[in-house]
């Protein structure tokens, strides 16, 4: 018998057809470093929490099931992501999960709590190991989209939490401050001051 879904990177990823599951070791977050960072996101009973470019929703609704106490939601530009994650939320039956199609700068950050962040705008710095050609890639929208990102989490009130994986770090303004790390310092996790 196969693992339940939420217990794997494989079985997460059996939810998928198979050229998802090609993406899953470069794209999606490790089943264990989004039960880590939804632990620290999770932190007050129905609070809500944004992945900023969600993909297929893995983080999304690892931290969902794990955290029922908390709503976890999702914003993802590539439309057919996000059909998978609304598919994959249907089959899991993660009710406090939510998945909205788009670019994150169409969405009100204020209408949410915490944030995770998994370098989505790294695709602008190395375009030739992004998932796809299908959009535009550039220097400029990187630095737009951090600036852009940056801005609206130095506007959050004290508290707010952040965790970042793979950043650079550009989009964390110096307000928040390092609550822990994990030992490869790839997963941080920040609070605002
Ligand atoms: C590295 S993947 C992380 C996926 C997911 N957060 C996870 O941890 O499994 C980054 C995702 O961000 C999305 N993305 C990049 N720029 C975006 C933007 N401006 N608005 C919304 N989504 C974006 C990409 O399409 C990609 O699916």
């Amino acid at each position: 018998m196969k693992p339940a879904w939420y217990l794997t990177d494989a079985s997460f990823d059996w939810l998928f057809p198979e050229r998802i599951q090609q993406m899953s070791k470069r794209h999606w977050t490790p089943v264990g470093t989004a039960k880590s960072a939804a632990a620290f996101l999770a932190s007050e009973e129905g609070g809500k929490i944004l992945d900023i470019g969600s993909g297929v929703g893995k983080f999304t609704l690892i931290g969902a099931h794990y955290y029922p106490g908390s709503i976890f939601y999702g914003v993802e530009q590539r439309s057919e992501l996000h059909h998978y994650a609304l598919a994959a939320k249907e089959y899991t039956k993660t009710d406090n999960s939510a998945f909205i199609e788009g670019n994150f700068t169409q969405v009100n950050l204020a209408d949410y709590d915490h944030f995770y962040f998994y370098n989505a705008f790294f695709e602008n710095l190395d375009p030739g190991n992004s998932m796809d050609q299908q959009i535009d890639y550039s220097i400029s929208l990187y630095r737009y989209y951090s600036r852009y990102l940056y801005r609206e989490l130095d506007n959050r009130p004290a508290g707010t939490r952040l965790v970042t994986f793979h950043s650079l770090q550009d989009e964390v303004p110096s307000g928040y401050q390092l609550i822990n790390a994990s030992e490869d310092s790839l997963l941080k996790m920040w609070m605002k001051k």
